[in-house]
């Protein structure tokens, strides 16, 4: 078994105010704080600035990043990093911002570009020392080795993986969150909640990530309909963030499968959102993949299930028959992961058929066909999907 993470977790209301402290033990300093200008505009990067400013770390400030960067952004806040003479990278944002962050600090130290990297375990040296802070709850980015770009000629989605893109230390500080959108707060976490539905049914599953796998599945079932509920509502912040970094740890390690090689077509062709698109597939791949682990689906759909119980009488939209486990105590069989899925969607109002999001039936059989060349995940699925039976689950999905 390997198990990788940041040597350093942070986790907490208010640990923004620990980086400097962080920074220095990690025996870094002139960092550049990379970010986008959404973050920028809600005053967080210019608190963390002025904490580090004081701290007499001399950081700098590059918000250029933007949603699906490519390969471009990379190597401008490299120049940026050179510019500015930084000698760490401190990254502020969501998974965009992470994963842009990631390759910058590789390429200051081994030069070239983003696209001599692309692949897994390409690059040579380590980066320079690389502290994550995400402000959204879910995409795991900032415990991960690997980072997603858009190459730009072809353009596609390129990984650059390996042990030198996993960040030195990572601070989770749910305060962060509170400025996201209601839309952004629920696909992320929606993306979280499959992180941990794959990594636990995964073949590269180990008693590690299916620890983390357990936890994470029913605190951010309880927490996301409550943080949608009520915005405020800072402990359902804490245990929605605390849920997808656990999510994120048990992903990073046992990699996700099927259901994210059906997501992406959809965001790559459509531009849905990467969690509502994992979303959108997940309860028919669930059906396909549940006879490749039938023990651990019904313990997920028991998870579940306590967790959607529990939510009796917030405003998610559950209620005392909708939300009770149907017929739990005289079914048979066990308990259905897919039809729990189904529920919790709906639970929190999400419209998950493909139809509603502009994705027309003519298109169903290019998408299985994009789908089925994402092997990485679908070999790492209990199952063997072929691109029939993908097709299948998008048709099941329309
Ligand atoms: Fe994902």
């Amino acid at each position: 078994m390997r198990f990788r993470s940041p040597s350093t977790l942070l986790f907490g209301r208010g640990r923004l105010a620990g980086v400097p402290a962080l920074l220095r033990e990690l025996g870094a300093e002139r960092p550049l704080v990379v970010t986008d200008p959404g973050v920028a505009a809600a005053g967080i990067a210019e608190h963390l600035l002025a904490d580090l400013q004081t701290s007499g770390l001399q950081p700098g400030l590059w918000d250029g990043v933007a949603a699906d960067p490519d390969e471009t952004h990379a190597e401008r806040c490299r120049q940026h990093i050179a510019a500015g003479g930084h000698r760490s990278v401190i990254a502020l944002g969501g998974g965009s911002v992470i994963d842009v962050a990631k390759v910058a600090a590789v390429l200051a130290t081994n030069g070239g570009r983003s696209s001599d990297y692309f692949g897994f375990d390409r690059v040579p040296l380590p980066g320079l020392p690389l502290l994550t802070v995400p402000t959204t709850a879910g995409s795991g980015a900032e415990v991960s080795s690997h980072a997603v770009l858009v190459q730009l000629d072809p353009r596609k989605k390129e990984v650059v993986a390996g042990l030198h893109l996993l960040p030195r230390a990572a601070v989770v500080d749910p305060e962060l969150t509170l400025t996201l959108p209601r839309a952004e707060t629920t696909w992320s976490a929606l993306d979280g909640f499959i992180h941990a539905i794959e990594a636990f049914l995964a073949v590269r599953a180990s008693p590690f990530t299916d620890t983390f796998a357990r936890q994470a599945v029913p605190l951010i079932a309880r927490a996301l309909p409550q943080v949608l509920a009520d915005r405020s509502d800072l402990a359902a912040r804490d245990e929605l963030s605390l849920g997808c970094l656990y999510s994120g740890l048990a992903m990073a390690n046992a990699n996700a499968g099927a259901i994210h090689a059906l997501g992406y077509p959809l965001t790559a062709r459509y531009g849905i959102p990467h969690g509502l698109a994992n979303a959108l597939v997940a309860a028919a791949a669930l059906e396909r993949i549940e006879p490749g682990r039938p023990e651990r689906c019904a313990e997920l759909a028991v998870l579940l299930g306590e967790s959607l119980m529990s939510l009796r009488g917030t405003q998610s939209g559950l209620n005392a028959t909708t939300c009770h486990p149907e017929g739990e105590s005289c079914e048979p069989r066990p308990p259905q992961i897919a039809e729990r899925v189904r529920r919790f969607l709906s639970a929190l109002g999400v419209d998950d058929r493909l139809s509603s999001w502009g994705v027309p039936a003519k298109d169903l059989p290019e998408l299985a066909d994009a789908a089925h060349c994402f092997r990485p995940v679908l070999d790492n699925t209990p199952v063997d999907l072929n691109r029939d039976d993908l097709l299948a689950v998008y048709r099941a999905s329309a």
